[in-house]
């Protein structure tokens, strides 16, 4: 069974707070999302694999130390991008694949539209990123799309989950750690989180 890992570090649960508050901006929000992106991103590092590497130094050589793994950040369509940049700002070494995929607004499901990924996806660290972990149909259908191209090594960020995603994502792909910044209580009956952040996507982007 995968690890479940929130991080409840005080600068992430203050940003997360930020951006709950409905008359924050779409700027503030964009900003905020990516902050939060890059604060997870230093957490969830920390088991990075290292190898050595040789380096000269203005005064001898020495064995340093460099990422063994190619990164590479899958963002979900559209709310996923939000947390891209914050990341990028940690590792700018990470390739970057697309996966779009929206909910049918009446039953849920997940449909995907858009998928453009980096080669070699079986030799590299995936992360892939959706702020919102709801009823887990999009991250579930998200990470069946990179298994089915070969990837192995998939970890999970959201900012928000609730326990029916955790759930759904621990059930469908047992073998991907999820990392959240918080988990909320409530799935409503229209398939949005309480407290949550309300539509990230159209907050993102200020397209409602
Ligand atoms: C939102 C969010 C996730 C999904 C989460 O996307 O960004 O991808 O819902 O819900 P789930 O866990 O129930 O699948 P949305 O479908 O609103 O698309 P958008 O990002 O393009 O707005
Ligand atoms: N997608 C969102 O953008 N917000 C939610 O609360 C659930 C899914």
């Amino acid at each position: 069974m995968s690890k479940v890992v929130i991080l409840d570090h005080p600068l992430i649960a203050h940003k997360v707070t930020h951006i709950r508050k409905k008359t924050t901006n779409t700027k503030e929000f964009r900003e905020t999302v990516s902050e939060i992106g890059g604060l997870m991103a230093f957490e969830i590092s920390r088991d990075f694999p290292l190898q050595d590497v040789n380096v000269e130094t203005p005064m001898c050589m020495h064995v340093g130390k460099e990422l063994s793994k190619q990164v590479i950040i899958v963002p979900i369509l559209r709310a996923g991008l939000g947390m891209v940049e914050g990341i990028l700002n940690l590792i700018p070494t990470s390739k970057v694949g697309h996966i779009g995929i929206y909910r049918d607004e009446e039953t849920l499901e997940p449909k995907e539209y858009f998928a453009k990924l980096p080669t070699n996806l079986d030799e590299a660290l995936i992360l892939v990123v959706d702020p919102m972990l709801a009823t887990g149909g999009s991250a579930s259908a998200a990470i069946t799309v990179l298994k089915k191209r070969g990837a192995k090594d998939i970890r999970f960020i959201g900012l928000v989950g609730v326990d029916e995603g955790i759930k759904k994502l621990q059930s469908d792909h047992p073998d991907v750690d999820i990392y959240l910044a918080c988990k909320d209580a409530v799935l409503n009956e229209h398939g949005y989180i309480e407290p949550g952040l309300g539509d990230c996507g159209d907050r993102l982007f200020g397209t409602k």
